[in-house]
């Protein structure tokens, strides 16, 4: 990690509806990084679709927060809770300029703990760096206690792309 990233906390807030336009804005970042995975391209406007996104400011249990690395806005993240309980990690995203400072795992470590109980968080492989941080942040909170499994995406619009990686752990203390 960058000793200099190291002196400066890393925070979560949640992202009120005033702060729903900085969220809009850093989805676009995070559906152009996923593009590359996923295919997503934008509309004659130059914007990309985010169909769930407006679900995470008026759904009971859907939270977007943003991450701050001290005053600086590093990142955002959506959660979302799973028909069988469990909460889900639905977007997880950092800025390019702040990327491999330990951030992304400060926060993600936060927010597991934030909501103790069962969360399953989905990836894809081909997000090489995706699927190597979230088995890492998975293992600095609950050692080895972790499970994987492999399923087909559940969104229609992802029919025909490679099986999700699911990450399933518990942080009730
Ligand atoms: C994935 C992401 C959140 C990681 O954030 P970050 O702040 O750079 O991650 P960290 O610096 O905390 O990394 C912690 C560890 O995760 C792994 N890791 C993170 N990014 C990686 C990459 N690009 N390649 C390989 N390993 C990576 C490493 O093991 C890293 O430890 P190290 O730097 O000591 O080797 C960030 O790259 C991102 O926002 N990507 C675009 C959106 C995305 O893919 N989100 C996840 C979708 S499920």
């Amino acid at each position: 990690m960058d000793p200099a990233a190291d002196s400066q906390p890393v925070g979560l807030r949640v992202a009120t509806d005033e702060l729903r336009p900085v969220v809009e804005r850093l989805a676009q970042l995070e559906r152009h990084d996923l593009s590359e995975f996923r295919g997503y391209t934008p509309d004659d406007r130059g914007v990309y679709a985010f169909r769930k996104l407006p679900l995470f400011f008026t759904e009971p249990g859907h939270r977007a927060y943003l991450i701050y690395h001290g005053r600086t806005l590093a990142g955002f993240t959506l959660t979302h809770p799973r028909p069988d309980g469990a909460n889900s990690v639905f977007a997880f995203f950092i800025v390019r300029a702040l990327r491999r400072k330990g951030i992304g795992q400060q926060a993600a470590q936060g927010l597991l703990q934030l909501l103790p109980g069962r969360w399953a968080i989905a990836f894809q492989e081909e997000n090489s760096g995706a699927a190597r941080f979230w088995r890492q942040v998975a293992t600095a909170v609950v050692g080895p206690a972790w499970q994987e499994e492999r399923l087909p995406p559940a969104s229609p619009a992802a029919a025909g792309l490679p099986a999700d990686t699911w990450l399933l752990l518990d942080t009730t203390p």
